[in-house]
């Protein structure tokens, strides 16, 4: 039908038949999702799909005010959110404590058991999907928010970006629908998915996700759920948190129903009447996990009956009625065909081996970090030889050992350079140190290093201006530091490779949002060796304006809550380099303002006071206490001094109990401290 007819017949609907036709399309389009997404039977071909969907779109751009948050066109398109809100979760979401061999798992099921007496135990066997954890909130059956886990107890607000998860359902199907249910389960990457999006982006010379895991995650936090939604990320569920309105007695009975509701399980699931039916699941994807189509890296084993996890309750971090058994690392056997020399942001030169590409764990591997050239000598590598490589779950793939067995005699050593191979200066390696660097500030590699730190996400957040972007940047000069981002022109930007109109306008908006940030992000952003986001936090906490830290002196760095000589001594390193100073006062007169931590506004007993935790919290996990603190205006440090107001004390407290004690600060305990919080 040509498109002005179709429009036509659209608006000649009333208003009311447009409403059950909006429905419709609605349910017909959630179905199609689902056999296609959850169930991967589609029923119609996509043109078929694409048809319904442009028809609901139609319809709802006549008549706006018939669109929903739960509408199928409401996948895609929310506009980008600044930045994640928090989300408190109504129940944690815990983790799980790993055992590496079959003999732990064991010893796991012995206590299990111990604990139940002569009760009768089931056990659920799922994989353990290596994604990113998320808690799916349906109200009365309608999907409200998706978080991230976080610390666990407080998350981040990732409802847009989860809208555009095809396996997520916006609507429970159920016949039983809770009025409130905490869905619980792993977002991830097929291991095809991920390999696409790394050649994508080797294409475009960006750096390339370590593994499917981090590009799961990655993909999440997007700042633009546009972005989110061209990555193809789907999601097993696997549990729930709070439920109000829904009785289910096992975990079995809990799957069934999600299953029931329109989630996506695993079908590898399988329920073990006895220990050794979850030892033969464990040996089977032991040896099976490569032919899986995502990363999975253990086996997880729950017990079945709620009563019985109840009863086995959990520590301050996991629940003990369940385990994970990781899978060991697996390795390969490859050729070294050249070892390169990356140079980083701090000058640090990183031998990295050039393999033939080879399978490990469905994720092919191209190179293998060598740490540093007391690594190569060690393990004696050289150019040429075979070698065994491994991937254990979230690290960078790294060489074993050597297969010297099957050296020619043709292998060539490696020589560290002694020239920097990005910019030709000396390197320099100090006694002691491990570590070879470029001692060349202006060296092209580590400007590129600090610029894509500045504009990280944890740092000054501009999302636009990534790998590709900077790189043309400073190869054409138009920038040559961080503050120079803040004059670049529309232009300039033009003159770039594949720069339209509209794309150079996004990047100028993005710069120019990033100037509103935050004392701690720009201290970040700086990349001062040794300040991470939570050294940045202290600093801001104490210093209150960048120009303060600027011109303190390093005794006064020192004497900061939390802050040792290292840390110190390279802060006021970083500040006595007038290039530093010229580029932070730059940055302010071009417009950054970071604003000051919010300390006035809390007028609570712990505002602006100096807590100092000690040995193991009962109650509550020990960064959870740290947090509830800073929320209410305290900071936090990790050593007493003369300053500090107060030391909150768990079990068996340390050194620092006596040094309290000796300086005469108030010593509270657990209880005492969430009193205080409270009043
Ligand atoms: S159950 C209270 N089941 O593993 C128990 N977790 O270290 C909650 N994970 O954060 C976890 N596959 O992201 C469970 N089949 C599975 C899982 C699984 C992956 C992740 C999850 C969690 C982490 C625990």
């Amino acid at each position: 039908m040509p498109r002005t007819e179709k429009a036509k017949k659209l608006s000649s609907l009333t208003k009311s038949q447009a409403r059950k036709r909006v429905q419709e399309l609605r349910e017909a389009i959630d179905r199609h999702n689902y056999l296609y997404h959850v169930l991967d039977q589609p029923e119609i071909s996509d043109q078929e799909y694409d048809r319904l969907f442009r028809q609901l779109q139609n319809l709802e751009r006549e008549l706006p005010d018939l669109v929903t948050p739960d509408s199928p066109t409401q996948r895609v398109g929310a506009p980008p959110s600044q930045a994640f809100a928090p989300v408190v979760h109504r129940q944690p979401m815990m983790s799980l404590a790993n055992v590496f061999s079959e003999e732990e798992l064991r010893a796991w099921a012995r206590r299990v058991q111990g604990a139940l007496g002569s009760q009768r135990i089931r056990y659920v066997c799922e994989l353990k999907f290596d994604g990113t954890a998320v808690s799916l909130t349906y109200e009365n059956g309608a999907f409200v928010r998706g978080a991230t886990r976080g610390d666990g107890v407080q998350g981040e607000d990732v409802t847009s970006n989860l809208r555009t998860v095809r396996s997520i359902p916006l609507r429970l199907h159920a016949k039983r629908v809770p009025r409130f249910v905490e869905i619980r389960g792993e977002v991830f990457l097929s291991k095809r998915a991920f390999e696409a999006i790394n050649r994508d982006r080797g294409a475009a010379g960006a750096p390339l996700f370590a593994n499917p895991r981090n590009a799961a995650a990655g993909s999440l936090r997007q700042l633009d759920p546009k972005v989110t939604a061209s990555r193809p990320l789907d999601v097993f569920v696997y549990g729930l948190g709070a439920v109000d309105g829904l009785e289910v007695a096992s975990h079995e009975a809990a799957l069934a129903w999600m299953k029931s509701a329109g989630f996506k399980l695993n079908p590898n699931t399988a329920v073990a009447g006895t220990l050794e039916d979850v030892m033969t699941y464990v040996t089977r994807w032991t040896e099976e996990r490569g032919k899986l189509p995502f990363a999975a890296d253990g086996v997880v084993v729950k017990v079945n009956g709620f009563r019985q996890q109840a009863e086995l309750g959990a520590t301050s971090q996991a629940p003990r009625w369940a385990v994970a058994y990781k899978f060991p690392a697996e390795q390969a056997e490859t050729r070294i065909n050249d070892i390169k020399v990356y140079v980083g942001r701090t000058g640090a030169l990183t031998p990295v081996a050039d393999l033939d590409p080879v399978g490990i764990s469905g994720v092919t591997v191209t190179s293998a970090t060598l740490h540093n050239e007391d690594e190569v000598r060690r393990k004696d590598v050289r150019i040429g030889d075979w070698v065994v490589v491994q991937r254990a779950g979230e690290v960078i793939p790294e060489v074993v050992r050597v297969l010297t067995e099957r050296r020619s005699g043709s292998e060539r050593k490696f020589v560290m350079p002694k020239t920097c191979p990005e910019c030709g200066e000396p390197v320099h390696r100090p006694e002691g140190e491990a570590v070879t660097r470029c001692t060349n500030a202006a060296c092209p590699a580590q400007v590129l290093g600090r610029l894509l730190l500045f504009g990280s996400r944890g740092a000054m957040n501009i999302d636009r201006v990534g790998y590709k972007l900077v790189k043309q940047l400073l190869d054409r000069g138009m920038i040559s530091d961080a503050a120079d981002l803040y004059g670049l022109t529309n232009a300039q930007l033009l003159t770039l490779e594949r720069m339209g109109e509209k794309s150079a306008q996004n990047v100028l908006d993005s710069i120019a949002s990033s100037k509103k940030t935050t004392l701690p992000r720009l201290l970040y952003a700086l990349g001062i060796r040794h300040v991470g986001s939570h050294v940045a936090e202290v600093l801001a906490d104490h210093f209150g304006d960048v120009e303060r830290l600027m011109q303190a002196s390093f005794e006064e760095i020192r004497d900061a809550p939390g802050i040792g000589p290292t840390i110190a001594r390279s802060i006021a390193e970083f500040f006595q380099q007038s290039e530093n100073r010229r580029i932070v006062k730059k940055l302010l007169a071009a417009g950054v303002r970071p604003a000051a931590p919010r300390k006035a506004e809390y007028r609570g007993p712990l505002a602006g006071k100096r807590v100092v935790f000690t040995g193991a919290l009962a109650r509550l996990p020990r960064t959870r206490a740290e947090a509830l603190a800073k929320e209410h205006g305290a900071i936090v440090g990790g050593s007493v001094s003369s300053k500090t107001d107060y030391l909150v004390t768990g079990e068996e407290p340390g050194s620092k109990l006596d040094r309290a004690r000796k300086l005469k600060i108030a010593i509270l305990n657990e209880k005492e401290f969430e009193k205080l919080v409270r009043s």
